[in-house]
C-alpha cells in the first residue's frame, strides 16, 4: 500500500467534434457499423495542437484547481503513445511551458495501459523526502499519427489530455492499495504506431521518413482483452486485500463498449460499476481513463473513500490495473 491521494484531476480536450457521419463521409464506413461494434458516437480531432499543448492546458488547470504554485510540482509523468517527439520527452516539454522548474519529468510508453504504469510509477516515487507532489497526465494526439484512409483503425480513435495532480503529505487514508502490471511482448506486431526502420544501406538513398502509422490487429487485440484484463484485475484486486465486491467503481480504459461489458460480465459485476464516456470521445489511448476520471470528478460523481479499480490495456502488448482508496 502507498500513500496518494488524488488532490484534483483535469482534462482538456480540442473543440472539434467529428461525428460518424463525418467520417462516413470520406471512407467507406458509416454510424451504425461504427456504433455497433464499438458505441462510439463522436470524437475530437485536434487542429493545431500538439500531445504537449493538450497535456500543459491539462496541467495548468490541475494547478489552478489545486491552488499550486507550479515550482512545488517535484515530478511530472507523462503517458503517451504519440509523443511530440523521441526527445525532448512530452513531460519535459510540458514542464516547460507550465514552468515547473524543479520537476523531473519523462514519458511513459504503454499505449493504453500508459497511466495506470504512470500513476504506479508515481506512486513509487512518491515519498515525503524525495517527492510530495506529482502530475500523471495521459495525453495524445492520435489524429496525427493515424491512416485516415484505414476504416479499420481511424474510425476508433480520438484526442485528448487529461491527468491528476497527486500528492503523497496529507491527512486523511487515501491510497494506492495494490496493483498488477503485465506486459506481452511476444504480441508486439500486434498494434503498433510511428514504427521505424533502421538504413539499409549506407550511405542512405534518400531522406525520407519511414515512420509507419497505426496498425492494428484489432480481432487478435480484442481476443487478447477479453482474455487476459480479467485476471490482471482480478491480480490487483488480490493484491489489495480486498475481494471484487468491494470495489465500489471499475474505470476501464475506453477502447470499446462492448469489450466493457464482456469483462464486466466475466468478473460478475453490474455493469453500473463501469462508467463509459466512450461514445463522446472514441478511444483516447494513455489519455483515456484519466478523462473519464475527471467528467466523474466534474459531475460530482466520485466520493471521497471510495474504492476504484482503474484498468488499461493495448499496445505491447500489455495490461495494468490498480486499486486506489480516492
Ligand atoms: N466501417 C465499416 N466496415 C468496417 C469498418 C468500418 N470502419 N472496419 C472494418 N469493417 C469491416 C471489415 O472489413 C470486415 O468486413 P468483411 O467481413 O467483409 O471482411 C467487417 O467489418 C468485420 O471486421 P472485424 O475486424 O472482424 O470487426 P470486429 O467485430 O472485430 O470489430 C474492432 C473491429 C472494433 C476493431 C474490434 O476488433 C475491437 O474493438 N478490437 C479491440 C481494439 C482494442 O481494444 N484496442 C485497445 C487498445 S488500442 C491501443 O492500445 C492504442
Amino acid at each position: 500500500m502507498k500513500r496518494l491521494k488524488i488532490e484534483a484531476l483535469a482534462k482538456s480536450v480540442p473543440e472539434m467534434r467529428v461525428s460518424n457521419d463525418d467520417l462516413a463521409e470520406f471512407i467507406e464506413t458509416s454510424d451504425e457499423w461504427i456504433s455497433q461494434r464499438t458505441g462510439i458516437k463522436t470524437r475530437r480531432v485536434s487542429l493545431g495542437d500538439n500531445t504537449s499543448d493538450l497535456c500543459a492546458k491539462a496541467a495548468e488547470e490541475l494547478l489552478s484547481k489545486t491552488s499550486t504554485e507550479a515550482s512545488e510540482i517535484d515530478l511530472i509523468i507523462v503517458a503517451t503513445m504519440t509523443p511530440d517527439s523521441a526527445t525532448p520527452s512530452t513531460a519535459a516539454i510540458v514542464q516547460g511551458k507550465i514552468g515547473a522548474k524543479n520537476a523531473v519529468a519523462f514519458d511513459i510508453s504503454a499505449a493504453c495501459s500508459g497511466f495506470v504504469y504512470a500513476l504506479v510509477t508515481a506512486a513509487s516515487m512518491l515519498d515525503s523526502k524525495h517527492a510530495k507532489k506529482a502530475l500523471v497526465i495521459g495525453g495524445e494526439v492520435l489524429s496525427k499519427s493515424l491512416d485516415w484512409s484505414d476504416r479499420t483503425t481511424c474510425v476508433l480513435f480520438g484526442d485528448g489530455a487529461a491527468g491528476a495532480l497527486i500528492n503523497c503529505d496529507f491527512d486523511g487514508d487515501s491510497a494506492l492499495l495494490g496493483y498488477s502490471l503485465k506486459s506481452f511482448g511476444e504480441d508486439s506486431d500486434k498494434l503498433s504506431c510511428q514504427k521505424t526502420l533502421p538504413l539499409a544501406k549506407f550511405p542512405p538513398e534518400s531522406n525520407k521518413k519511414t515512420a509507419t502509422p497505426f496498425e492494428m490487429d484489432g480481432r487478435a487485440v480484442y481476443n487478447f482483452t477479453t482474455k487476459i484484463v480479467p485476471t490482471v484485475i482480478k491480480a490487483a484486486v488480490e493484491d489489495s486485500g480486498l475481494g471484487l465486491d468491494q470495489i465500489d467503481r471499475f474505470v476501464l480504459h475506453q477502447a470499446n463498449a462492448r469489450i466493457i461489458k464482456v469483462i464486466a460480465k466475466k468478473l460478475h459485476q453490474p455493469l453500473e460499476k463501469f462508467p463509459e464516456n466512450i461514445s463522446e470521445y472514441g478511444n483516447t489511448s494513455g489519455a483515456s481513463i484519466p478523462l473519464l476520471l475527471s467528467e466523474l470528478s466534474e459531475q460530482k460523481e466520485l466520493v471521497r473513500g471510495e474504492t476504484m479499480l482503474l484498468c488499461g490495456f493495448g499496445g505491447g502488448l500489455c495490461a495494468g490495473a490498480c486499486v486506489i482508496r480516492y
